[in-house]
C-alpha cells in the first residue's frame, strides 16, 4: 500500500506546481558539446593544459581531498602556494583561500558583522554577500544600485561604531561596474571598510588584476576584497584578499573557515597556476574584453564593464523558450529569471570566453540575435 502523502512532500509539491506555472523550473541537467556563452570559464583556463598538469600532480601528491580544516590538517603546501599567487596577482598584503566564494562572502561577512557593525550594500549584490550580511545579525542599509550618494548618507548617519560598505567590481548579472574610487573615498573619509566582491573582476579587469588594482586600491587599508576561484580562474574555491591583519582575524573568527573542510589540494593548485598565467600574460584578459564587446555588438546590446552580457526579455516564459531553443540549436546561454535577477527583469546572459574563436563567436552570436528577435520558433516575437 502507498504510504500516505506527508506534510512536507504536500508544499514540495505545490512549490514544483508554482515554478512550473510561473516558468522558473530549473534544471541540472549537463550541456556537453555546445558552443559555451554560459560559462564562467572567462579565459579558457578550466581546460588550460598547464593548469590541469598543475592539478595532476597536486592530487598525486597530497590525494582528492584535504582530509580536514584548514585549521586542524587541511593545510598543504599547494594552498600557500596559491595564496602567495593570489597575492603577486592582485597585490595585496596577504590571502586567505575558502572552499568556494559563498564561503569567503559568508566568512567574512560573519566574522566583521554583528551589532556594532552597520553593514550597507548595493540592491543588486549577490546571494552569497546577502545571506553573508543576514547571518552576520548586523544591522543593515540597502541602497539603490550605484546609488553613492545614498552610500554617503548612510555613512554619515551611522550610530554604530564600525560600518562596511558591500559593492561587487563587476555585477553578476548585468555585467556593469561599480564607481569604486568614488566609494573607497568615501569609506576613507567616514572611517568604514569597502568590501569588494571580485567574482567578476579578476582575470577580467585591471589586465586581469581586477578592478581595485586598477583603481589603485590594493594594498588599502580601508579595502579588502573576495574572490571565486571558480570563473576566470577555471577552478574550485574562493578568497578573501586583503591585509595580513583581517587575515589572521579570519583565521581564528571566520565560522565558513574554521568548520569546513580545506578546498582540495589539486584545486588549490589549479587555481595557483592560473592566477601565475593571468599575471604573465596579461592579453588574455584583453581578450576576453574584445570578445565581450563583439558579442555585444552583433546582439545588438551596449557592451557592459566585463565578460558578462545581458539581454533583457520581455518575460521568464520567454527567456527559458529562448534559451531552450539556443540549447537545441547547439548554444548554451544563461537564462536569468526572478528571483535571480535583482530588478526583476528575466534576460539572457552571455559570458564571453578569450579562447572562442572568431568564427564561433559570430555563428553563436548570430543564432543568439536571431532567437532573441524572433523568437524561440523563429517567428516575430
Ligand atoms: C558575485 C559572486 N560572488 C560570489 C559567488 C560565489 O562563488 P562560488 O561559486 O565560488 O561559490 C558568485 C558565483 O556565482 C558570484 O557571482
Amino acid at each position: 500500500m502507498p504510504a500516505a502523502t506527508t506534510a512536507m512532500q504536500a508544499w514540495l509539491g505545490s512549490r514544483a506546481d508554482v515554478r512550473e506555472r510561473r516558468g522558473l523550473l530549473r534544471s541540472t541537467e549537463p550541456q556537453a558539446g555546445l558552443v559555451d556563452l554560459a560559462s564562467n570559464d572567462y579565459l579558457g583556463l578550466s581546460a588550460d593544459p598547464r593548469v590541469i598538469e598543475a592539478a595532476t600532480r597536486a592530487l598525486i601528491e597530497h590525494g582528492a581531498g584535504a582530509r580536514g580544516s584548514r585549521v586542524v590538517c587541511g593545510t598543504t603546501a599547494a594552498h600557500q602556494e596559491l595564496e602567495a599567487q593570489l597575492r603577486l596577482l592582485t597585490g595585496q598584503e596577504a590571502a586567505l583561500v575558502f572552499s568556494s566564494g559563498y564561503t569567503a562572502n559568508i566568512g567574512i561577512l560573519t566574522a566583521l558583522g554583528g551589532p556594532g557593525t552597520l553593514m550597507i550594500h548595493d540592491a543588486h549584490v549577490h546571494a552569497s554577500l546577502l545571506d553573508g550580511i543576514r547571518l552576520s545579525r548586523s544591522p543593515s542599509v540597502e541602497v539603490a544600485h550605484h546609488d553613492v550618494a545614498a552610500i554617503a548618507a548612510a555613512l554619515a548617519g551611522r550610530t554604530k561604531p564600525r560600518a562596511v560598505v558591500v559593492l561587487e567590481s563587476i555585477y553578476s548579472v548585468l555585467g556593469d561596474a561599480a564607481d569604486l574610487a568614488a566609494v573607497a573615498a568615501l569609506c576613507a573619509s567616514f572611517d568604514a571598510l569597502l568590501l569588494v566582491d571580485e567574482a567578476h573582476g579578476i582575470g577580467v579587469a585591471g589586465q586581469g588584476r581586477g578592478a581595485v588594482h586598477a583603481a589603485g586600491l590594493a594594498g588599502a587599508p580601508h579595502v579588502a576584497v573576495t574572490a571565486t576561484l571558480s570563473k576566470a580562474l577555471g577552478s574550485q574555491g574562493g578568497a578573501v584578499l586583503g591585509s595580513a591583519q583581517l587575515r589572521d582575524h579570519l583565521v581564528n573568527t571566520a565560522r565558513t573557515f574554521i568548520f569546513d573542510t580545506a578546498l582540495a589540494p589539486a584545486a588549490a593548485a589549479a587555481a595557483a597556476r592560473a592566477a601565475a598565467i593571468i599575471r604573465q600574460e596579461p592579453e588574455l584578459a584583453g581578450q576576453v574584453l574584445a570578445n565581450a564587446a563583439a558579442l555585444a555588438a552583433r546582439c545588438g546590446v551596449p557592451a557592459a564593464a566585463g565578460a558578462v552580457q545581458s539581454i533583457p526579455v520581455e518575460s521568464a516564459g520567454q527567456a527559458a523558450a529562448v534559451a531552450s531553443a539556443l540549447r537545441s540549436q547547439g548554444v548554451s546561454v544563461g537564462c536569468f529569471r526572478p528571483p535571480s535577477v535583482p530588478d526583476g527583469v528575466s534576460r539572457i546572459r552571455l559570458t564571453a570566453r578569450a579562447n572562442i574563436s572568431a568564427a564561433e563567436l559570430e555563428w553563436a552570436a548570430a543564432t543568439v540575435a536571431r532567437a532573441v528577435a524572433f523568437g524561440p520558433d523563429g517567428g516575430p516575437s
